[in-house]
């Protein structure tokens, strides 16, 4: 199990105090904090002297290097068997994994896709960067739809020859501080092994259903089963709305997120008009998971919740 006290020191954010009260942050599946290591790494890059990638031989170009996200790549299991029927019928697959990879191992061999896509900022690592997997006999037959510079290996004038990929899909000068930041950030789940992320969360999870599921007019969305939900309580409290549950644990200082969590149709098809949403990552607590019960009571009372 990962240690999520010793983690919340690498957080510093998580020391604020919000309206007086320590911060609880819930609102990690739209985006989580940024540990001390990732926002060095990206310092230093910047501090040290910046330089562009792939293109000189002095000293500063020689230290980029792009890092690959491999080792975080490392199961969803349902995707499997819809890649499987996808490409029985001929079409090619790619999975969102933005909110998985960040949070389980993720095996693009298992799970047999063609593209697997998912985004820096929700696993540790800066905006504007994200990762794009694709099958290497894909990466070798397709050609790039955009161009642009250091993708080329000759022009001549009638024809012109590509690198070798991944460099051929990478037009003009990239996000080199993401890179390097999302880089840190790859290092440091791997340095916390992505089945512990996995295990806490499950634990978190078990911990919230036990604890919220003797409160009277609570209702929780999907599975009640930890070891097939992902890190994610989304409720509603009798008919008190999303946002008034999310103003009033604003107070408590816990920060949640109120609404449709970009899935309108699942609402439509739940006949709610939206719904409270705590999310968990590695350094949340089952302290934590009190204070929000806590906080549950509290709007239960002020709202007349019997
Ligand atoms: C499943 C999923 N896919 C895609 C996105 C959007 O990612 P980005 O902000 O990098 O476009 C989100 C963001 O919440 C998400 O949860």
């Amino acid at each position: 199990m990962l240690n999520a006290e010793k983690i919340r020191k690498d957080f510093p954010v998580l020391e604020r105090k919000v309206h007086g009260k320590q911060l609880v942050y819930f609102d990690n599946a739209a985006m989580p904090q940024i540990p001390v290591q990732v926002r060095d790494k990206v310092n230093e890059y910047l501090r040290n002297g910046r330089a562009n990638v792939h293109r000189g031989i002095h000293v500063i170009c020689r230290v980029l290097t792009f890092t690959a996200a491999s080792n975080v790549l490392g199961t969803i299991n349902p995707a499997r068997e819809m890649i499987k029927r996808a490409h029985d019928a001929g079409a090619l697959t790619i999975v969102d994994g933005a909110q998985s990879v960040p949070h389980m191992p993720v095996d693009v061999k298992k799970l047999g896709c063609d593209f697997l896509a998912f985004s820096g900022y929700k696993m540790l690592g800066p905006t504007g960067i994200g990762v794009l997997f694709m099958r290497k006999e894909l990466q070798e037959q397709w050609n790039p739809y955009l161009v642009g510079s250091d993708m080329i290996k000759e022009v001549h004038l009638y024809e012109t020859r590509y690198t070798d990929p991944p460099v051929k899909f990478e037009p003009g000068t990239p996000n080199i501080e993401g890179a390097i930041g999302l880089g840190a950030a790859v290092d440091y789940l791997s340095s916390i092994g992505m089945d512990s992320v996995r295990k806490h969360e499950e634990q978190l999870v078990k911990y919230s259903l036990d604890k919220f599921g003797s409160i009277k007019g609570m209702n929780i969305y999907g599975p009640r089963d930890p070891k097939i939900k992902g890190g994610v309580i989304s409720f509603n409290l009798a008919d008190i709305h999303a946002h008034d549950m999310a103003t009033l644990m604003d107070e408590d200082g816990i920060a949640i997120r109120s609404g449709h969590h970009c899935a309108q149709p699942l609402m439509e098809r739940l006949c709610i008009p939206g719904a409270s949403r705590a999310s968990y990552y590695i350094y949340n607590t089952e302290r934590e998971i009190d204070v929000l019960a806590k906080s549950l009571e509290r709007a239960k009372k002020i709202f007349n919740v019997v």
